[in-house]
């Protein structure tokens, strides 16, 4: 039987290029060597963004609509809605036993997100244990592996040793997961200076129509000493490189843009059309042909969703059973 990746993300806003590339780059390649789950986490979206249900709801669609773009095939990947899934929300409650109030003010993802948000002693209780419930996405459906970007270790580290407790307590029924680690960890924003970034506006969208994107391609900081097209130009740090490591599958093609760059003769105006035209185009064309046909992408959603929670289900019942909550016999 193949190991299972669950992979999520919250459905707050669209997905654009630097969101933990290297998670979506690593579900998108080992999408066929494991059984794949990718979590729409509304559920999580709404512990920060409980006064705006409309945004989370209308993001859910869109956020799907990134997955497909960057390669997730919805014949392969199981797309789960968590919100449908009410077996997370009993882990959680269950899971909510094993750690301390302590412990999760220690988390130094959340505790950075609290202090972003100015929450301060007022911060909302469920986004406070939301790694809690992120344990039990995780757990629901039994991931050995999770493919995340750096912020999340803690989460991961957290629902490890839930799991170890829980087994310890109760019954060895629990998978441990292990975090994998994306190659390219942080895109840099389009000034070249700091993380790409939706709030620096430094970011390009998967859903930013091609004159967009085009032109902020365009625009985007390479080698400030590249300046004559017949110079040698240095490809590490430069975002165009940076870009095209992150998302073009044709890894030979890019190795050998950058043999060329560095020897010289290849001009940026060169590099920014690869990865305009052979790199970031057929992503936006797949979003666009996708777009099209909302109510197939609906239907991977909602069959995605019977299916999730068929395997969370068989998880809750294992849970149950060894935490004596199996009262009315196999439900
Ligand atoms: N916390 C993740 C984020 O910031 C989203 C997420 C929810 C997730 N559930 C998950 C990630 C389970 C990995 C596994 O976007």
């Amino acid at each position: 039987m193949k190991q299972r990746i669950l992979t999520g993300d919250r459905p707050t806003g669209p997905l654009y290029l630097g969101h933990d590339v290297g998670s979506l780059r690593n579900r998108v390649a080992l999408q066929h060597d494991y059984e794949t789950y990718v979590l729409l986490a509304d559920v999580q979206a709404l512990t920060d963004n409980f006064e705006h249900p409309q945004k989370v709801r209308a993001n859910v669609m869109e956020v799907a609509l990134d997955e497909l773009a960057v390669g997730l095939d919805p014949e392969v990947a199981t797309f789960v809605l968590q919100s449908q899934v009410p077996e997370i929300a009993e882990l959680t409650v269950l899971y909510l036993n094993l750690v301390t109030v302590s412990h999760l003010r220690q988390n130094p993802t959340v505790k950075t997100e609290i202090a972003q948000k100015g929450y301060g002693e007022s911060v909302p209780a469920g986004f406070f244990v939301y790694p809690v419930s992120q344990a039990a996405d995780i757990t629901a459906f039994g991931a050995h592996l999770v493919p995340v970007g750096e912020d999340q270790l803690p989460m991961i580290e957290q629902t490890a040793e839930i799991v170890r407790r829980f087994n310890r307590l109760y019954a060895p029924v629990l998978t441990e997961p292990r975090a994998l680690l994306g190659e390219v960890a942080r895109l840099p924003g389009l000034d070249g200076k700091t993380k790409m970034s939706k709030s620096l506006g430094n970011a390009i969208f998967l859903s930013d129509p091609p004159d967009e994107v085009a032109c902020k391609v365009r625009g985007m900081y390479t080698d400030p000493n590249h300046l004559r097209v017949e110079a040698p130009g240095t490809v590490e740090g430069n975002p165009v490189f940076a870009y095209l490591d992150a998302f073009d599958p044709d890894r030979a093609g890019v190795a050998a843009l950058k043999a060329h760059y560095r020897r010289g003769g290849l001009g940026d105006v060169r590099v920014k059309r690869h990865l305009l035209e052979a790199t970031l185009a057929p992503i936006r064309a797949r979003r666009a042909e996708f777009a099209r046909h909302r109510g197939d992408v609906e239907r991977v959603v909602r069959e995605g969703t019977g299916r999730g929670r068929e395997v969370a289900a068989e998880t809750m019942r294992a849970v149950r059973q060894a935490m004596r909550l199996d009262y009315f016999g196999p439900s």
